[in-house]
């Protein structure tokens, strides 16, 4: 059985009031509709329709190649809207899975036990219905005496009796395909001016066939995002998602309140977390770690048995042993290789630290190229910028670079080379040869044992 897969996204999104396509809008770091697609993506072979109308180019632009994409212009409500797919995938599917880009947190194995359950359904429809006290504006299940569903009744325009009805249709259905394609036409205009889709119920029971539902087990699933109070809602709900997954995976997190872990980032094994902490975007953390507290971590890799203690890390590399912090600042392009220490009140931008280099207190470090076994002493600075442009500096292996070192850019340090306090480096220090003064001169030749 092949199916296809239909994500609608064309409604406009009034009571969100935003100027940028609601579907675009993040959760756990990445747009909304990502979540549609990762949770339809796994069941079929095809990629996923996507049916956009207003701002549609900008969701288009946002989602490309992953999935195809069908303009519904104007939108005349859901039935309407998974219409103008059927020209994808009429005779390439023979099952439909229809579902909302602003339903994010619905899960692959709900759309899995739907997709089961229509297999077994001599009729051609499956939907999805929720039990709850509070409506949150869905449609109705209008059963029958004997409990066979008849019809779904819209808020809008059901009765007392039938707002009491507490079986509520989710909004997501699985269809058999030629059935869907004859059935669509049948709708009839609503008195609202809309196609809906939720009137494919009642053809299939005025033909006899049989619809069949799948109740949600996690009502939570059925958040649907109308506005930035539902953001905030499901936002919550991932983030507990999230980090439920990693506690089982074998991280410790201190405070799960307070540890904000996107929805990419991937963590080792016997990691442990400390409260108000950020792991943002394709961040990767490895095994036996300790992160934060008060840290930020945005795209970065960091290796195993490294500690992040106290800061920011953006667009870093951190191979294993690596300790930073408190007050560290690693900025896009700062690699520290094994076993470096770099500790309070650093920056480090664009830059290469080798092996075991330790960098203690107070330094900036931009485009520079450190060996291994480096001392850069408090208070150095790489002088990178000369108000045009950027110059790189080069530090050898085993050099010892002085307190309050100035590293005028280009420059080069030898290896086992050093500084003394103060020294305002203009011109390139040989190897093995100590540097001091400002400027500063070479005054003499050291033995390679003291480097
Ligand atoms: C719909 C269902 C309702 C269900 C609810 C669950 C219908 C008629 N009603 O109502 O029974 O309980 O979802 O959330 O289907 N869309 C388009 N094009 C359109 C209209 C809508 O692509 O012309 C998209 C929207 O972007 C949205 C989804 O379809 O992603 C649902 O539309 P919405 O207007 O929210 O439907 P509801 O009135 O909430
Ligand atoms: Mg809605």
């Amino acid at each position: 059985m092949k199916l296809g897969a239909i994500i609608l996204a064309a409604g406009k999104s009034t009571r969100m009031k935003t100027a940028i396509p609601k579907v675009l809008h993040r959760l756990a770091g990445k747009p909304m509709i990502e979540y549609a697609l990762e949770a339809v993506e796994p069941l079929s072979s095809l990629p996923p329709v996507v049916v956009v109308g207003y701002q549609g180019e900008e969701v288009q632009k946002a989602v490309g190649e992953r999935a195809q994409f069908a303009h519904q212009e104007p939108q005349l409500g859901t039935a309407h809207a998974v219409l103008q797919a059927q020209p994808l995938l009429e005779g390439k599917v023979d099952t439909v899975v229809i579902t909302y880009a602003d339903m994010p947190l619905i899960t692959q194995q709900t759309l899995l036990n739907l997709w089961e359950v229509q297999k077994t359904n001599p009729g051609p429809l499956s939907l999805l219905t929720l039990e709850s006290e509070t409506s949150r504006g869905f449609g109705r299940i209008l059963r029958d005496p004997n409990g066979k569903i008849q019809a779904i009744i819209e808020e809008a325009v059901a009765t007392p009796d039938q707002l009491a009805i507490q079986e509520l249709n989710v909004g997501i259905y699985c269809v058999q395909a030629e059935w869907l394609w004859k059935a669509l036409p049948r709708i009839s205009l609503s008195p609202k001016g809309e196609y809906f889709l939720t009137d494919l119920v009642e053809l299939a029971v005025k033909d006899g066939l049989e619809v069949k539902t799948v109740t949600l087990s996690d009502p939570t699933e059925a958040i649907g995002i109308n506005h930035r109070g539902h953001l905030a809602e499901a936002e919550a709900i991932l983030h507990q998602r999230i980090n439920t997954h990693w506690m089982l995976a074998g991280v410790t997190i201190i405070d799960p309140q307070s540890t904000y872990i996107e929805a990419d980032v991937l963590l080792g094994q016997d990691t442990v977390i400390y409260p108000n902490t950020y792991l943002q975007g394709k961040t990767v953390i490895g095994e036996a770690c300790m992160i934060g507290p008060n840290t930020v971590i945005r795209d970065s890799q960091i290796g195993s048995r490294c500690e992040v203690f106290f800061s920011v890390v953006e667009k870093a590399t951190l191979e294993d042993d690596v300790d930073v912090g408190p007050y560290a600042h690693l900025r896009k392009g700062a690699h520290l290789a094994k076993g470096v220490h770099m500790g309070n009140f650093g920056e480090v931008k664009n830059s290469y630290l080798g092996p075991g280099t330790k960098m203690g207190h107070f330094s900036y470090i931009g485009d520079a190229t450190i060996g291994a076994e480096v001392n850069i002493g408090a208070g150095t600075i790489t002088c990178n910028y000369d108000g045009e442009k950027k110059n790189p500096t080069e530090i050898g292996e085993g050099a010892f670079i002085g307190s309050d070192t100035m590293l005028v850019a280009p420059v080069k340090v030898g290896k086992g080379a050093r500084t003394g306090a103060g020294a305002v480096v203009t011109r390139d220090v040989p190897p093995h040869s100590l540097a001091v003064g400002v400027p500063a001169r070479v005054i003499r030749k050291l033995k390679d044992e003291d480097g």
